[in-house]
C-alpha cells in the first residue's frame, strides 16, 4: 500500500520515539533502541523487540540506544532507526512528490548543526516532501496545550530520558531556557550505583528503571502505594544471583543528586526570566512534560522549592509528539521553519 495520507510529526527522543499522524493521533510509540550485528553491521531489530535484548545479547550482537544524553551518539544507526519508524507508521511512501508527507521532527536539544542535517536527511530518505525541525520545549508546550502565541509567559519543564529542558515561552518563541543532560537515564544510573554500593549487587538498566517507576520518589513525605520492591541482580562478592528488598526511602536517597539538579535548573531559569513574564508564570504555573514528570513527588517538590503552582500535562509522554503535529499547522508562524532562536544559559 502506498502512502497518500497527511503530514506526520516525529518525537525523536533519547528514550522513546513517537510518531503522530494528523487525524489519527499517536500511531507509534517505541523505545529508541536498535540491535545490530557487530560483525556485519546489519540491523537485527528496532524498537520494543530490540529493547527486550538489552543486556541479554551474545557477543556479536549489541542492543544500543543511538541517542544518549540528549545527543546523537551514533549517527548512522539513528538515521536507520528514524527511517524504520517512519516507514512502519506510514507504510510505503508514494514516489510521486505531491503525495508525500511533510515531516516535522523534534530533536533533542543538544544536537549540533551537523546532526540536525543528518536528521533532516533521514526524514527525506524516509520519503518526506519537506522535513522541518522543532525544538523540544516548543513542541512540548504546544502539545501540553499552552497558548504560546500570545504575549504572555509560560514555563515548561520537559524531563525526558536524556535531558531536562526548562524554557520560558512567549509570542511563539523561547525567551530563556536551560537544557541539562540529566533525565530519566541519570535517575536510573544513580539507582544502579546506589544498589551496587549499599548491597554489593550489580543490576541492569531495565531493573533500575522499574525500581524508579515502582517505588522511586522525589518527595518521600508524600505517601506512595508501593513502598518496596524485590530486586534481582548479581552479587559482586560471590558472583551469584541474589535478591534484595529496596524501599522508597532508599530509592529517594539514591536519586537525590539528579533530582536536585532538575530543581536547580528550574530555579536558574526563573532567576533570568524578565519580571513581566515571571508574573505571568506566577498566575499560570509551571507545566511539566516528558516521562520524568511522572516521577512520584517531583511536581510537588518543584512546587515547594519555587513556591509556584506546578501542573503535570495530561499525557506527558505524548506532549512532544502532539506538539510536532500542531506545529505542522503553524509553519508560517514558527520562526525559521520551526527552529527558533533562543537564549540559552
Ligand atoms: N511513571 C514514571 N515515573 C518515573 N519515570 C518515568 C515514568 N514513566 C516513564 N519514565 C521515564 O521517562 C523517561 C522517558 O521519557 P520520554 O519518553 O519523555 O523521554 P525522551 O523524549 O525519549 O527523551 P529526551 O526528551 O531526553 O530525548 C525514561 O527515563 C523513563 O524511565
Ligand atoms: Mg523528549
Amino acid at each position: 500500500m502506498f502512502w497518500f495520507g497527511s503530514d506526520i510529526g516525529v518525537d525523536l527522543g533519547t528514550a522513546t520515539v513517537l510518531v503522530f499522524m494528523k487525524g489519527k493521533g499517536v500511531v507509534l510509540h517505541e523505545p529508541s533502541v536498535v540491535a545490530i550485528n557487530k560483525d556485519t553491521g546489519q540491523v537485527i531489530a528496532v524498537g520494543e523487540e530490540a529493547r527486550r535484548m538489552i543486556g541479554r545479547t551474545p557477543g556479536n550482537i549489541v542492543a544500543t540506544r543511538p541517542l544518549r544524553d540528549g545527543v546523537i551518539a551514533d549517527y548512522d544507526v539513528t538515521e536507520k532507526m528514524l527511517r524504520h519508524f517512519i516507514t512502519k507508521a506510514c507504510g510505503r511512501i508514494s514516489i510521486i512528490p505531491f503525495f508525500r508527507p511533510r515531516i516535522m521532527v523534534c530533536i533533542p536539544s543538544g544536537v549540533t548543526g551537523v546532526e540536525e542535517r543528518a536528521v533532516r536527511q533521514a526524514a527525506y530518505q524516509a520519503g518526506a516532501k519537506h522535513a522541518y525541525l522543532i525544538e523540544e520545549p516548543l513542541a512540548a508546550a504546544l502539545g501540553a496545550g499552552l497558548e504560546i502565541s500570545e504575549p504572555t509567559g509560560s514555563m515548561v519543564v520537559d524531563i525526558g530520558g536524556g535531558t531536562t529542558d526548562v524554557a520560558v515561552l512567549s509570542l511563539g518563541g523561547i525567551v530563556c531556557s536551560k537544557s541539562i543532560r540529566v533525565g530519566g537515564d541519570k535517575f536510573d544510573e544513580a539507582i544502579m550505583r546506589f544498589i551496587r554500593r549499599e548491597f554489593n549487587l550489580a543490576i541492569g538498566e531495565r531493573t533500575a528503571e522499574e525500581l524508579k517507576i515502582t517505588v522511586g520518589t522525589a518527595y518521600p513525605e508524600l505517601k506512595k502505594e508501593n513502598t518496596q520492591m524485590d530486586v534481582r541482580g548479581r552479587d559482586l562478592v560471590t558472583g551469584l544471583p541474589k535478591n534484595v528488598v529496596v524501599n522508597s526511602c532508599q530509592a529517594y536517597d539514591a536519586m537525590q543528586e539528579p533530582v536536585d539538579a532538575v530543581v536547580a535548573s528550574v530555579k536558574e531559569v526563573l532567576e533570568i526570566t524578565p519580571p513581566e513574564l515571571a508574573s505571568d508564570i506566577m498566575n499560570r504555573g509551571i507545566v511539566m512534560t516528558g516521562g520524568g514528570a511522572l516521577l512520584h513527588g517531583l511536581a510537588e517538590l518543584i512546587a515547594k522549592e519555587t513556591a509556584l503552582p506546578v501542573h503535570i500535562a495530561d499525557d506527558p509522554l505524548s506532549c512532544v509528539a502532539l506538539g510536532t503535529g500542531k506545529a505542522l499547522n503553524m509553519l508560517n508562524f514558527l520562526p525559521n521553519e520551526g527552529k527558533s532562536h533562543k537564549r540559552v544559559i
